[in-house]
């Protein structure tokens, strides 16, 4: 019996040594330990046995139970080792491998722009404010001297929710409620998504962006207001940009005028340019000395207080900076826009 217990003991150690996952050893388990392997069989086997001969056959099954228990253990504990360290040798990470080929992401030419403009007008003293999009008739038109029966109010233009909600046409309606919440002076602008029943086409959409600028003090000029348009020429176009006045019409604004700059593509040579169709102007926005009427229905004494406006498209800045051809490219995530360098 002890020869056969030895024996076994040798087999199970060197059938261990061997084995180098635990895969191997869960089988090694089963047939050594298992119920029917031959230590069980052993055990069973033992009322075979004499009664003085049976204590010491069981005290020896057992403690070679013990002893192969240990052992799995050992090896349990370096197969495991083991398996990890290969795993980290495998998962090294060399860092001097040349890397994947992959694409930067850019600023969107919306938020470029946007982003210069609030900082020029930051500087000279402007102040963010915001509005909302879902806006009262009131507010987008009323207040703004755009009567009832104004034809910018046709629904053709402007998208009503309601009667007297819309979603705003323009950012002005952020002028009247910055005049009927504040005292001037006033120096705020405003820029944000606006809307207009228009088809899509390379120069409409129905959704744009505009930003608005807003100054009533006592004294404020038309001179000043040319002045700060020029700055913002200048910082846009750059230094040798020049800026025309033409005179035109806003219910908000009077006198009204539209403002052109040169062409930021063929600088002013007359041409072929695609950009000013040939001109040598590219017209960027609509300004004017704030309608004292419209300072009246806001609460503020056009006796004593004057003002400008001025709102301009973000989408055609950006166009005409970038030389993009066609608006939808700004709305479609076109890559060509989106990507960076690579
Ligand atoms: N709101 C005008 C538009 O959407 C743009 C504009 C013109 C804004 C003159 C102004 C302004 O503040 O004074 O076409």
């Amino acid at each position: 019996m002890r020869d056969k217990i030895q024996a076994l003991l040798d087999e199970a150690r060197s059938a261990l040594s061997e084995a180098d996952t635990l895969q191997a050893l869960e089988a090694l388990r089963v047939q050594y330990l298992g119920k029917k392997g031959p230590l069980s069989l052993l055990l069973r086997g033992l009322g075979q046995l004499s009664a003085v001969d049976r204590p010491e056959a069981g005290k020896w099954i057992n403690a070679a139970r013990g002893e192969i228990e240990s052992e799995f253990a050992a090896r349990e504990t370096d197969v495991k080792k083991a398996a990890r360290l290969a795993a980290l040798a495998s998962e090294t990470i060399d860092v001097t491998e040349p890397r994947e080929d992959y694409q930067l992401g850019s600023l969107h030419p919306i938020s470029i722009i946007l982003d210069e403009l609030v900082d020029l007008f930051v500087g000279m003293g402007y102040e963010v404010v915001e509005g909302p999009e879902v806006e009262y008739d009131l507010y987008n038109f009323e207040l703004l001297n755009q009567p009832k029966h104004h034809p910018a109010r046709d629904a053709q233009d402007t998208f009503y929710i309601e009667d007297n909600i819309v979603l705003r046409s323009h950012t002005s309606p952020v002028q009247a409620r910055t005049m009927l919440s504040r005292k001037p002076p006033i120096r705020i602008i405003s820029s944000g998504r606006c809307y207009r029943a228009d088809e899509v086409d390379a120069t409409h959409s129905p959704v744009f962006h505009q930003i608005e600028g807003l100054y009533i003090d006592k004294d404020v000029r038309m001179s000043d207001l040319k002045g700060t348009l020029e700055a913002f020429a200048k910082r846009i176009y750059g230094p040798d940009v020049s800026v025309r006045f033409r005179p035109s019409f806003f219910p908000f604004t009077e006198p009204s005028a539209e403002v052109d700059l040169t062409c930021p593509a063929c600088k002013g040579a007359l041409g072929g340019c695609r950009v000013c169709k040939g001109t040598g102007w590219v017209e960027v926005l609509g300004c004017g000395m704030v309608n004292p009427k419209v300072l009246e229905l806001c609460g503020i004494d056009s006796g004593v207080y004057s003002g400008f406006a001025f709102g301009m498209g973000l989408e055609r800045l950006a166009m005409q900076r970038f030389g993009i051809p066609d608006m939808r490219w700004l709305f479609e995530g076109d890559a060509r826009l989106m990507g960076g360098r690579r």
